[in-house]
């Protein structure tokens, strides 16, 4: 992951050139990673817009082929890459880093990035899948909708190099992708778990309109939410919950 990396000034959004290029008749190699220092129209979960100050954060997008994931186990593919790139941020940011469900990267209780995974499912398998990973490393001010967001820079209080810590993002994401392919999915599952925000703590959500109490129990093999609620597990997928703080 990363051998051929596509540096662009700037770029729409890094997913729609992944697949605008793959619909060109080009064969794009696996693990190829566009970079772009500054995205007009970055998308976010939710059809939400991605904004990033440009040149000070990375905004990336990379191309696996997941061939060996069934379309319904797609989730793990999203575990495997959360836990690359926790892996490559852990070594500077230490334990309060945390993956939110499903696929947020958390310091303590703030945003520092996320990602949008895209699936071309084709004949019954994961053609293609597209990658997109936006992290706050050294912005310094955020608009008022950024919300809970936070970046390196405001906690370790100095630059980082951009292609350093995206090489070591691909590294890491090469290795769990690879312990995935090699059919370690009960490693990659509970390692996930054991990253997981809020895992085991009572804390508010939001659910077709109201708000309640609960407990973060299980991320289910198929990405499903597990929260306790009054003494039963219920299960979520991401557009049926949202977290309240
Ligand atoms: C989220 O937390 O809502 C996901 C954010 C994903 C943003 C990245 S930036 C690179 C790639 N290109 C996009 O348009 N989005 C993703």
């Amino acid at each position: 992951v990363g051998q051929n990396l596509v540096t662009l000034k700037e770029v729409d959004s890094t997913n729609n050139f992944l697949k605008s290029i793959l619909s060109n008749s080009k064969p794009v190699p696996d693990g190829t990673v566009i970079m772009a220092e500054s995205q007009y129209a970055g998308r976010g979960q939710h059809q939400n817009t991605w904004h990033a100050q440009p040149g000070k954060n990375l905004t990336f997008s990379l191309l696996l082929k997941p061939h060996f994931i069934s379309p319904t186990q797609q989730f793990d593919l999203t575990r495997a890459v959360s836990l690359g790139v926790y892996d490559a941020l852990q070594p500077l940011l230490g334990d309060d880093l945390k993956i939110k469900w499903p696929n947020d990267i958390y310091f303590g209780n703030r945003k520092l990035g996320g990602m949008l995974i895209e699936n071309m499912i084709q004949g019954g398998q994961i053609k293609n899948a597209i990658v997109g990973i936006g992290l706050n490393i050294n912005q310094d001010n955020y608009p008022e909708s950024a919300g809970s967001a936070i970046s390196v820079k405001q906690i370790l209080q100095r630059d980082y190099d951009l292609k350093d810590i995206l090489s070591e993002i691909c590294s890491h994401i090469e290795g769990w992708y690879l312990k995935l392919k090699a059919g370690k999915t009960d490693l990659v599952r509970s390692t996930y778990l054991s990253r997981l925000y809020r895992l085991n703590e009572a804390s508010e959500y939001r659910s077709n309109w109201e708000t309640f109490t609960g407990t973060i129990k299980n991320v289910v093999d198929n990405g499903l939410l597990v929260v306790e609620r009054n003494g039963t597990e219920e299960q979520y997928n991401l557009k049926e919950i949202e977290f309240l703080n």
